[in-house]
């Protein structure tokens, strides 16, 4: 494996920038929702690391549930505009004020894909909670209720994000230097 001092072009979101607006989410998550039970779906595996954090700055009563879908290829960096559910929810949602928590949305296919799946399952509410919007490479419009940071259009790894499934564990966002990134064969 790479190390990824050899391709990082810059750290973009610092831990403690990242860390501090995840607390002022979790804040406002938890005065919208004030005498409430919130409901968080995590989309697998990206949402992760940011669900670990999030909830523990709520301080209204939350449960979670993960769900897993598919839309890019490994290498691939462009999204195909099909995204399939490969790994459904474990609990039903009907009736539940439920909040979903993605890592970033790009083209807008996933997050779209999913309201449309989770709505026919009529939970009372259903709002959407992104860490990264890189907001100009929207292709289909999608409703963000909660955004940490809009970035620009670069690729970026850590806090979750992965560059061919690795380097999800550090604990900054960062940019990649494509010229130096080697994929593992
Ligand atoms: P969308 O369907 O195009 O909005 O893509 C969203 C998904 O693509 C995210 O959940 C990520 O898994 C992945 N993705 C998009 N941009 C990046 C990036 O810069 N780094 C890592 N993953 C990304
Ligand atoms: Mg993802």
């Amino acid at each position: 494996m790479q190390r990824y001092h050899e391709f990082l072009e810059e750290v973009l979101i610092p831990e403690e920038t990242l860390q501090q607006r995840i607390a002022e989410l979790g804040g406002e998550i938890s005065r919208d929702y004030e005498g409430r039970q919130l409901h968080l779906i995590c989309i697998l595996r990206g949402g992760v690391v940011f669900l670990a954090d999030l909830i523990r700055h709520l301080t209204i009563p939350n449960t979670i549930d993960f769900m897993a879908v598919t839309s890019y290829g490994v290498g691939a960096r462009q999204t195909t505009g099909k995204v399939r559910i490969t790994f459904d929810l474990q609990q039903d949602i009907f009736d539940l004020d439920c909040l979903l928590v993605e890592d970033i949305v790009d083209s807008g296919y996933t997050i779209a894909t999913v309201l449309e799946f989770l709505r026919t399952r009529h939970p009372r509410s259903l709002k959407v909670c992104t860490l990264l919007d890189k907001a100009e490479r929207r292709e289909i419009q999608v409703p963000i209720d909660y955004c940490g940071f809009v970035i620009p259009d670069k690729f970026v790894f850590g806090y979750g994000l992965d560059l061919d499934e690795l380097y999800r564990n550090l604990p900054f966002i960062g940019t990649v230097n494509p010229e130096r990134y080697k994929p593992a064969e």
